[in-house]
């Protein structure tokens, strides 16, 4: 997908912010777009105070003079604006390829509505499938962490694995709150509520990328225009 139709999403997205208003901002490509054009209409006047979901969020916010809080400072914000790997016809959200997910849902999770932007390739019919579910981990206990979510995965029946991020490159992945993150790769997610409390139950587990019940639009890019969606 064009990083023109990913900017048209996040568009549709900014003609809903109003002056004054306390905005979460995003991580990732398509929310990149979107700190771009507000960064735009701040240059032009419009007073906003935002609270960013990640460092690099953060750095491109500052380099576009957006003022930035925290949330100890605002408490509540206004609205969301994020980008997500999957939705589903719910708006249910897999989120975190990014690496953001603990900082996306407690910026989410603060706000009266979190609006998402993406392009057409993430809506799915049931969550699971395309990306790996991300599950944000403390370091210490790594391996019982791990095993312990081994096991719930497969108490569910999935074909599942795990893959710690950056194992690869030689080096793990390390969130912005100093974490690791377990990729899970799995098919469809057929209860993910339940998924999402179990795998909260495991001591080790920070957050994981379920985001249920937390996003109250969504603006997807296709290739004939953006189209609005709503929870169904
Ligand atoms: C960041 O941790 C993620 O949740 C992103 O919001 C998500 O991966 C979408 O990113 P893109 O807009 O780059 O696809």
């Amino acid at each position: 997908m064009s990083e023109a139709l990913k900017r048209q999403a996040a568009a549709m997205a900014l003609s809903e912010v109003r002056h004054g208003m306390r905005l979460g901002l995003g991580t990732g490509s398509t929310a990149r777009h979107f700190v771009d054009l507000l960064g735009q209409r701040v240059a032009e006047g419009l007073e906003v105070i935002c609270v960013p979901t990640s460092e690099a969020t953060a750095r491109q916010a500052r380099e576009l003079h957006i003022p930035l809080s925290d949330l100890d400072i605002l408490d509540r914000l206004d609205l969301t604006v994020d980008g997500a790997d999957e939705i589903d016809p719910a708006l249910n959200l897999i989120k975190g390829a990014g690496g953001a997910l603990l900082r996306e849902k407690i910026v989410a999770a603060s706000s009266d509505a979190m609006i998402v932007i993406a392009d057409d390739s993430k809506c799915v019919a049931a969550l699971g499938g395309n990306f790996p579910l991300p599950i944000e981990v403390n370091r210490f206990g790594l391996g019982a962490t791990r095993r312990s979510i081994a096991d719930i995965l497969s108490s569910y029946g999935a074909d599942t694995w795990l893959k710690l991020r950056g194992e690869d490159a030689g080096a793990p992945y390390v969130t912005d709150g100093g974490h690791l993150i377990l990729d899970a790769f799995f098919g469809r997610i057929s209860q993910p509520e339940a998924l999402s409390s179990d795998l909260l139950n495991i001591p080790g587990v920070v957050q994981h990328g379920l985001f249920l019940k937390m996003c109250s639009k969504a603006y997807v890019a296709t290739p004939n225009g953006v189209e609005e969606l709503q929870p169904q």
